[in-house]
């Protein structure tokens, strides 16, 4: 069974990368959609008790983020997998001023994001772990061991 933790910032395309890999198979546990975490938490718990795929649809930017849902499904027995979606903070931006007003995010916080992403390492538990970068509707998928250069290293 598995738990697809994504990660990225806002209008990095986590969401569209759901859509279009997970729709068919996993269950999607997302802030957006579930609104409180009460009720995402109560959800995950289902998705775990019933053995359902499930994938987290938040920018989880940290290992503390990440570990919210990584230990109850690793203690469940899922197989927890990472995709990283990395996009530079100029696209996903602009992505963002593309979107209907009301699916808008403030500049600031995808930049805040940013600021505290940490890549996810197979030290948190992950069996797999990917580096996804969204390109023109489509998303090329590689192997994610470690990042060429440190993230604050990297032109945005
Ligand atoms: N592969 C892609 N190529 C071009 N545009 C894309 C791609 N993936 C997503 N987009 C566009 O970028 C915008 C942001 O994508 P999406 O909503 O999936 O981001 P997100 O990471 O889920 O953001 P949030 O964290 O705010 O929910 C959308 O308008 C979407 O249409
Ligand atoms: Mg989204």
């Amino acid at each position: 069974m598995e738990a697809v933790v994504l990660c990225g910032i806002q209008g990095a395309g986590k969401t569209a990368f759901y859509v279009q890999r997970f729709l068919d198979t996993h269950a999607r546990v997302s802030l957006d959609l579930l609104c409180t975490r009460h009720r995402e938490a109560r959800f995950l718990e289902l998705c775990l008790e019933t053995r359902m795929p499930f994938v987290v649809d938040n920018t989880n930017p940290t290992r503390a983020e990440r570990e919210r849902y990584v230990r109850p499904a690793l203690e469940h027995g899922f197989r927890a997998v990472a995709y990283w979606l990395d996009a530079p903070p100029r696209v996903a931006i602009d992505r963002n001023a593309t979107r209907p007003p009301r699916r808008r995010v403030p500049v600031s916080g995808i930049l805040g994001t940013r600021k505290r992403l940490e890549v996810p390492c197979a030290g948190e538990g992950f069996a797999e772990l990917w580096r996804v970068v969204a390109d023109d509707g489509r998303f090329v998928i590689t192997p994610l061991e470690r990042p060429e250069a440190p993230l604050a290293a990297r032109a945005t």
